[in-house]
């Protein structure tokens, strides 16, 4: 078990890839608190994991609201006793162009993407200090460093979690802190069944042209991304720091 006697915060785990890192955290031992915006889905996926014998609890949390995050870091040290990893997972998608994106469009993005991803880390950091180390796994995205048409919000926010994750790595390394980043390609979750469906194009046409892209031929499943981050989240990658694994079936190698 590679996560044995952690506890685990991971933001957006009510559903898609966010769901499967949770399920395969508990798998390996960790307790883990499902900080999750939608409490349907968030309690759903607690309850599942208890059900199954592993330690799960639902804490409803805005990550772009720090007031929002310091309540779900509370509530797992009350829980579970402490934080050992965190995983900044959950997203605003917001897509399209330089003109047809508002203010608030660019507020909410970068909210979510970014400050989200800078309020969990600030509130854990008391307890890996506390704990003499701690890990976190950022989702950044083949987005991070690759142009898509009338992506530009997303992309931009997602540009920017990889420099925060190396930027977070430089300072927080004196304090046993590793922060790594993980880039998926096309996997089929609820957010890429809104976007086609918000595009008004047929769901089985699009994924049978995304899966085109990679080298396999086929799009991504979200327990592939889990394997990822749970790498990083454990031991195993005990050296690893500020680094960014791209988990896309070679879809952006040329
Ligand atoms: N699906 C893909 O193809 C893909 C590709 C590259 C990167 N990613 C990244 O993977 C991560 C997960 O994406 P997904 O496809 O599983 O998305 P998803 O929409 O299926 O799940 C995201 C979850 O985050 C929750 N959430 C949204 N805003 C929140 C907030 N402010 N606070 C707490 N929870 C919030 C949602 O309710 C939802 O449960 C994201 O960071 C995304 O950018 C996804």
């Amino acid at each position: 078990m590679l996560l044995e006697n952690r506890v685990a915060i991971v933001t957006g785990s009510g559903n898609g890839i966010g769901r499967a890192i949770a399920e395969r955290f508990a798998g390996e031992g960790a307790a883990v608190t499902i900080a999750e915006l939608e409490e349907g889905p968030g309690k759903e996926v607690a309850e599942s994991i208890n059900a199954a014998g592993g330690r799960a609890m639902f804490h409803m949390t805005d990550t772009s609201d720090s007031a929002s995050v310091k309540g779900a870091v509370e509530a797992t040290v009350a829980e579970f006793g402490t934080v050992n990893v965190l995983v900044n997972n959950a997203a605003a998608f917001v897509f399209g162009t330089v003109e047809t994106i508002t203010n608030e469009d660019w507020e909410r993005v970068f909210g979510v993407n970014v400050i989200g991803y800078a309020n969990t880390t600030r509130e854990c950091l008391p307890e890996f200090r506390k704990n003499g180390g701690g890990v976190i796994v950022n989702l950044a995205s083949v987005s991070s460093f690759i142009a898509q048409p009338e992506f530009v919000p997303y992309n931009a926010s997602k540009g920017a979690v990889a420099q925060l994750t190396r930027c977070f790595a430089m300072d927080l390394a004196k304090d046993n802190i590793r922060v790594n980043a993980i880039c998926p390609g096309s996997i089929r979750t609820r957010a890429t069944d809104r976007h086609i469906a918000s595009l008004g194009l047929d769901p089985e046409e699009s994924y049978a042209e995304f899966g085109q892209d990679s080298l396999m031929k086929r799009m991504g499943r979200p327990d592939e991304i889990a394997s990822g981050v749970t790498f990083l989240a454990s031991d195993e990658s005990s050296f690893m720091t500020g680094a960014h694994i791209v988990i896309d079936g070679g879809a952006t190698i040329d």
